[in-house]
């Protein structure tokens, strides 16, 4: 329980010194618009049923007590009244400036591929499955790392579909619920060939892009086609450090993105790297393959492609990268905003067989925001 030692108000905001000596300012429209009665809540779904427009443009705080129980306001001009827990005013009263949102670089451990020393955030399928803690922790480490490499999955076709069922939804595409990532002839992706795939995130053409990536290993017996994961988020943070002006020209320079096929003509345009109003890298799209036609007016372009070289070059620096072998059974669940994979090439001879689907990263979100709760 958060004590209130002490509160003053005039009609524009309440002031609430706490117990702990911490102080908030609650502004008189924040407090009623935020009013969680019965006629401002619906009881059952906690939805707001008020409009801002519902709301009188001159709304003031009219009398403030506190009775014990709760903060009751008396709202001017209309009368309306509103009693508010303490504990939620504590906990969600304005903040002197925003806090980071959850899929920002802010909140985030960023990495080098050496910063793990062999010890990748990792957990056994079974202990995963069963939820409870190791789910928690696996979800946690996508959160914070971008990625969990999974133990001991079942290799049974169709097995990453499950995996996604324990913390999420299935976003299917037009590759279907799931796609098969092995040699084929007129493969209409170079994935589905044995050639090597530079650092990429998926399917930067569609919109939105999948948050959340898994690659299931099935069959592994080639030279060849080892797994390369790195932190985009990261390689952005150096972009920043080493030049800041071919950052925001990343940021701002929003370009096309495409994929054709027989089937199917995708495209999204959006910017290389996304900042939020904080000016935090939320989400990174990189894609050589699947960057359309640029059409950027030609001063533009000569100012595009040395920092979008330079973002390259970072992206190709070993020291950023952490390589392994995905074994069969093994399976690499990663946010697909901001951790970028890469395979070796492999060889003809033997074979590789890989099952990858997508996910979202609300519902990932969704189930680790339960499991952090206690639910
Ligand atoms: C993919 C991909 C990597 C691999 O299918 O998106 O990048 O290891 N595959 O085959
Ligand atoms: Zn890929």
């Amino acid at each position: 329980m958060s004590e209130i030692a002490q509160f003053r108000h005039d009609c524009d905001a309440l002031e609430i010194t706490w117990a702990d000596g911490s102080a908030c300012r609650l502004p008189a429209l924040w407090l009623r618009d935020h009013c969680r009665g019965p006629e401002c809540r619906d009881p059952v779904s906690g939805q707001r049923l008020v409009n801002i427009t519902d709301i009188p443009a001159d709304v003031a705080i009219g009398r403030a007590e506190f009775d014990g129980a709760g903060l009751i306001v008396e709202f001017a001009p209309d009368g309306h009244r509103s009693q508010f827990d303490p504990d939620w005013i504590f906990r969600n009263a304005p903040p002197a400036s925003a806090p980071p949102g959850d899929r920002s670089a802010a909140g985030k451990t960023l990495w080098r591929g050496g910063d793990f020393a062999g010890a990748l955030p990792r957990a056994g399928y079974a202990q995963f499955a069963a939820g409870g803690t190791a789910l928690r922790d696996a979800l946690a480490a996508v959160r914070d790392y971008g990625f969990v490499l999974l133990d001991d999955v079942p290799r049974r076709p169709g097995q990453v579909l499950d995996v996604i069922g324990r913390f999420g939804y299935v976003r299917e595409t037009n590759y279907g619920t799931l796609f098969e990532v092995r040699t084929r002839v007129d493969a209409n992706n170079l994935a589905y060939t044995n050639r090597g795939l530079g650092c990429h995130l998926d399917n930067p053409y569609r919109d939105p892009v999948p948050g959340v990536q898994l690659l299931h290993c099935l069959e592994s017996t080639t030279e060849g086609g080892e797994s390369i994961l790195q932190d985009g988020f990261l390689a952005a943070q150096l972009l920043r450090d080493e030049n800041d002006a071919h950052f925001r020209l990343l940021a701002d320079t929003w370009i096309d993105f495409r994929f054709v096929d027989a089937d199917a003509d995708l495209r999204a345009r959006a910017p290389l790297i996304e900042i939020d109003d904080r000016g935090d890298i939320v989400k990174i799209r990189y894609n050589n393959r699947s960057i359309d036609t640029l059409r950027l007016p030609p001063v533009r372009l000569a100012e595009f492609y040395p920092a979008y070289r330079h973002f390259a070059e970072i992206l190709e620096r070993e020291s950023l990268q952490l390589e392994f072998r995905l074994e069969p059974g093994q399976l690499l669940l990663f946010d697909n905003t901001r951790v970028l994979h890469a395979r070796r090439a492999y060889s003809a001879a033997g074979a590789r067989h890989l099952q990858g689907a997508y996910s979202d990263l609300d519902g990932l979100y969704s189930t680790l925001y339960r499991l952090e709760a206690g639910g």
